[in-house]
């Protein structure tokens, strides 16, 4: 069956010597079997993250990687630089990136497949906004997105990517959706999956629930049969919690 993921996205937190500092306190303890334990820091803290978990069962994610693999991009990171660094993972599409820097499906899309060329799995995030939702769209906002970020991709590639279901109104702001919520938005996520390949892609495919997360409420999220973990930002950031999320999972 699948193996439960929990990412830290730590968005612009912390600098190298503070992911220092929480690797040292996490290591031998964010580390449970059965669990795969993912922390995704800024791309100045990736050198010291890689070399601190060498050894470890702790895999280290970029928060984001340019679509191209080398050029004129003043101010990018490609694919080729993070695996040379030994990162395993990279978040792509997240709100904040689809809102802030104008990312678009077709963008996702087109790091999805840069992270694939340099053996990063992509970590990607789908989810919608709160009028989205009122509206009754968040299956069809979720969908259209899961869609175009699997274009172009085998079905062996769709096995290994890890599916971020956050929605946008819960991130950061404490309001979490139920677990219920997130369940049945999950397993419609994991249906379009299927059929853009088949049921043995679909339940390869890891997804994870994002937005609120914390060490109180993860076990409820983790007991739903379709949620195969969480990408957590704020509760990521203190190693105790940290440890508390993965053990919790
Ligand atoms: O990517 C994780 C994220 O957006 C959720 O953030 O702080 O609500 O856990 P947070």
């Amino acid at each position: 069956m699948r193996t439960p993921i929990i990412a830290g996205n730590w968005k612009m937190f912390k600098t190298a010597a503070e992911a220092n500092a929480f690797f040292a306190e996490v290591k031998g303890k964010a580390e449970v079997e059965g669990v795969e334990s993912v922390i995704c820091g800024p791309f100045t803290t990736l050198p010291a993250l890689t070399e601190a978990a060498k050894g470890t069962a702790i895999a280290i994610g970029a928060q984001n990687v340019h679509f191209a693999d080398n050029g004129a991009y003043t101010g990018e990171i490609s694919g080729g630089m993070l695996q040379e660094l030994g990162v395993s993972y990279v978040i792509i599409g997240h709100s904040e990136r689809r809102a802030y820097f104008a990312e678009t499906d077709e963008i996702v899309n087109q790091k999805v497949h840069a992270a694939f060329r340099h053996e990063l799995k992509p970590i990607v995030c789908v989810g919608e906004q709160l009028e989205e939702r009122e509206a009754g769209k968040t299956k069809d906002i979720c969908t259209t997105q899961t869609t175009a970020a699997f274009a172009g991709l085998s079905a062996e590639q769709a096995a290994q990517v890890v599916i971020a279901y956050e929605p946008i109104w819960a991130i950061g702001t404490g309001k979490s959706s139920t677990a219920a919520d997130a369940e049945d938005v999950i397993a419609a996520i994991r249906e379009v999956v299927a059929g853009l390949y088949d049921q043995a892609t679909a339940d390869a495919v890891r997804i994870q629930y994002g937005g609120s997360v914390k060490p109180a409420n993860i076990a409820e999220y983790m007991s739903q049969p379709n949620i195969d973990g969480a990408l957590v930002g704020g509760a990521s950031l203190e190693p105790a919690s940290y440890i508390a999320l993965i053990e919790g999972a």
